[in-house]
Parts: C-alpha cells; sequence; structure tokens
C-alpha cells in the first residue's frame, strides 16, 4: 500500500489478512471528556474576533448554555443564532445581552441574566478589549485615550471577574463523569482572560495599551490567589497579533505589520482566532484543573528574542 503525505509518498508493508491484528476501537467521548466543557458559560466580547471563537468552540466542546455579551447587541444576538448549529450538546441553550464592561451595573446585569436562566456559571471568560485610538510616542499620548483603554482593558477585566467570582464562589463544585477516571470534582469555577503579549512586554506608541495589558496579568494572578480557597481558577492566555477586526484596523494604521509578523513570527503568520480559543478551551477544561494563576503565552516565539 502506498501512502501520500505533504512529503511525498512511501511504502508501507503489507500483510497477509489473518495476520492484520486491528486495535480494538476507543470510544471517543471516553477519551476525550478531560478536554470537553461540561457546564455554562459566560462569554463577554463575544460579537467577533477572539472572543466570538471562544464561544464557538465552547459550544462544541460541549457546553450546556453559553450567553454571549457585548456592546455590539447585533452582534452577540447572531453569534448566539449560528452557535446552536455548532454545540455538541443537545441541550444547548444560547443567550445574548447587550454589555458595556465599564458600567458595573452592566456587568452584573449580564451575571445576573447567566444564573436567572442557567441557574450557575461554570466558566466565564473575558475576551473584551479596545486598541488605543492613535498610534503616538508615549509623551504625546492623549490622557482621556489613556483613561479609556485602561476604563475598558483593566477596569473592566477587574469588574467581570468580580461580578464572576461573586456567583461562582456560592455554587457547589461542578461534578463531571470523566470516563475511567470516573466522576471528579473540578471545582467551582473557571475564570479566562484574553490578555496579550503585551501583558510581559511592549511595542512602540501604544502605552495605554501596554499599561492595560501589564494590568490585567496583576489582576489575574491577584484574584488567582483571593479565590484559591474558594475553589475557582482565574487563568488569561496572552496572544500576539491574531486576525480579527482588531488586528485589521492595526494593519490598515500600520500597513508594515503584515511584513513585521512575517520576520518575527515563529509561524510568520498572525494566529487564527480559533487557535487562541483552544487554549481558552483547555483552561476551561478538566485537563486544567489545577492551574490556576498562569498566563500561557502565545506569541509565535516573539518574547523568547529575535531569530539572528
Ligand atoms: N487581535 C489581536 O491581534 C490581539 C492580540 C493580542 C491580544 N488581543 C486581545 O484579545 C482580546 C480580543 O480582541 P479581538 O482581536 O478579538 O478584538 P475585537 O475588536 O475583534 O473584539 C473585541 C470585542 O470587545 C467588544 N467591546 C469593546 N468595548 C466593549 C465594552 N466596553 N463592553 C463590552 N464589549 C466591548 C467589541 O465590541 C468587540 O466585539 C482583546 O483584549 C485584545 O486586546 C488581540
Amino acid at each position: 500500500m502506498v501512502v501520500s503525505g505533504l512529503s511525498g509518498s512511501f511504502r508501507v508493508p503489507t500483510f497477509a489478512r489473518s495476520r492484520v491484528r486491528r486495535p480494538s476501537p476507543i470510544p471517543y467521548r471516553e477519551n476525550m471528556e478531560q478536554s470537553r466543557v461540561h457546564g455554562f458559560a459566560v462569554v463577554a466580547g463575544a460579537a467577533g474576533g477572539i472572543g466570538m471563537e471562544v464561544a464557538f468552540t465552547l459550544a462544541s466542546a460541549g457546553a450546556r448554555g453559553i450567553l454571549f455579551g457585548d456592546t455590539n447587541y447585533d452582534g452577540v444576538a447572531n453569534a448566539a443564532r449560528e452557535s446552536k448549529s455548532l454545540a455538541s450538546n443537545p441541550t444547548y441553550q444560547a443567550l445574548s445581552v447587550k454589555l458595556n464592561v465599564t458600567d458595573p451595573s452592566s456587568v452584573k446585569a449580564m451575571m445576573d441574566l447567566a444564573v436567572k436562566e442557567f441557574g450557575r456559571i461554570d466558566y466565564f471568560v473575558n475576551a473584551v478589549g479596545v486598541d488605543v485610538a492613535e498610534y503616538v510616542p508615549f509623551e504625546e499620548t492623549a490622557d482621556d485615550d489613556y483613561d479609556r483603554v485602561l476604563e475598558i482593558n483593566a477596569k473592566g477585566s477587574y469588574l467581570l471577574s468580580k461580578a464572576a467570582v461573586k456567583v461562582m464562589k456560592d455554587q457547589e463544585p461542578l461534578q463531571v463523569h470523566l470516563g475511567r477516571h470516573g466522576i471528579r470534582d473540578v471545582g467551582r469555577g473557571a475564570i479566562v482572560h484574553v490578555c496579550s503579549a503585551m501583558a510581559v512586554g511592549a511595542v512602540p506608541w501604544k502605552a495605554p495599551y501596554v499599561a492595560s495589558k501589564h494590568a490585567m496579568l496583576g489582576l489575574t494572578r491577584a484574584c488567582a490567589m483571593d479565590c484559591k480557597p474558594y475553589d475557582i481558577r482565574v487563568n488569561q492566555v496572552c496572544p500576539a497579533w491574531t486576525k480579527t477586526p482588531m488586528y485589521e484596523e492595526d494593519c490598515r494604521r500600520s500597513p508594515l505589520t503584515p511584513q513585521v509578523v512575517e520576520r518575527l513570527a515563529a509561524r510568520k503568520r498572525p494566529m487564527e482566532a480559533y487557535e487562541v480559543a483552544a487554549s481558552c478551551l483547555y483552561l476551561c477544561s478538566p485537563g486544567a484543573v489545577s492551574i490556576t494563576g498562569t498566563s500561557i503565552m502565545m506569541d509565535c516565539g516573539v518574547t523568547i528574542g529575535p531569530v539572528l
């Protein structure tokens, strides 16, 4: 038999039929339960980009229900509808709500709606974020833009986490059937923030954005610390360039961005939103049950240094 692959073809030895032993089939679900999700999710910033992909990924990985929140209400209503065709849980529910993360009452209303409709929140993912209004050197940063970016990216993360923790700490831990590993307690909840590689580095002319992402790193760690006694896990993913409306806008303002990515990124291309979503799914899943207070660096290899 000849097998074809990307690097050409090769010959596989053939055996007489009676000597071929097929491996016994492994039940797919049994094998993958620790990589799936089993409860209810709230995803903020789910109208497009990374947040929408996170919600779609959670839906296809078994979520029982997802509440989509964003300032763009039409966007989340459409995304919630679309998620129904991707969901693998037969009882999947999708809801949407208008959300403004700078308004504590809007954040509370979103969490209250999830509790009213789902009874609990097992996974909360925050993919809300904005870039600076203008790329300018540090000393020319507009004070009101600094406040706006910090308010949405950093204070928004704080308000969202606080509201999610208040719900999660009062609920019973989630019990999950992990096939041959039996029934396991996977804790009261998992919070994941979509932060940025700018949590640990800097790029020119984006001081408010860089400061907001450094703040998110501190908030994630502080929140994870205080949530240890409740068995709530708090983590973040730190992507670099990811193909979303935010990246497209970056390319429009800085036309050299694709060339910079090609030169610096290990794969010579921006990431896809689904690749970032896969790490968010992992941090929510039972396989990550002992992981809290961490950042998954998804920086395309940039922060380890340039290739000389
Ligand atoms: N795309 C990238 O290259 C990249 C790289 C690193 C980090 N990130 C981070 O990933 C996260 C998601 O970014 P994205 O690329 O998907 O961007 P995006 O612009 O496509 O999505 C961000 C979403 O946040 C929503 N939003 C903005 N302000 C809001 C508010 N006040 N309340 C509620 N929702 C609000 C927007 O409507 C939008 O749907 C952001 O935190 C961003 O900083 C993105």
